[in-house]
């Protein structure tokens, strides 16, 4: 699988750990940030998120402290669908049932093993579709019926 990364410098070290080990054996595009040093979130959340809107990657994962910031960000680009996830119910869920395309994590909320679980389970969980799509496309269409 092609997977866009990004973080800002409170993802930063969760980001390295993510790449080196949870994502070993995909092809990784990592859009930065590349240090500690303070920057701006939404820079990383619009370049992940422009590269899965476009088709360039099959998923993207955004760090930040909380993930909420990334994911707010993140989905305001057309076709993305950011979900932060604090648990493996929450990744498989943003998989099965809300077609998530972006994972967002907390590098100040989740502990590198826990985060490298919910990755995982990110990864290799599938849409179900069905009713489930329909309420998708709702999002997709701003539709409230
Ligand atoms: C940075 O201090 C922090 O605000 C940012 O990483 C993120 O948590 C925003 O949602």
């Amino acid at each position: 699988m092609k997977v866009a990364v990004g973080a800002d410098h409170a993802g930063f070290s969760l980001k390295q750990v993510l790449i080196s080990q949870g994502l070993a054996g995909h092809e990784v595009v990592d859009v930065g940030t590349h240090g500690e040093g303070s920057t701006d979130y939404p820079v990383y959340a619009f370049k992940v998120a422009s590269l899965v809107a476009a088709g360039e990657v099959d998923m993207g994962v955004l760090v930040c402290g909380t993930g909420i910031g990334m994911a707010m960000a993140a989905s305001r680009v057309k076709g993305v669908r950011a979900a932060v996830c604090t648990s493996e119910y929450m990744a498989r869920m943003a998989r099965a049932h809300n077609d998530a395309n972006v994972l967002c994590l907390g590098g100040r909320v989740l502990g590198p093993g826990q985060a490298l679980e919910i990755l995982r389970v990110f990864l290799s969980t599938g849409f179900e579709g069905g009713r489930h799509a329909a309420r998708v496309r709702m999002i997709e269409e701003g539709r409230d019926g």
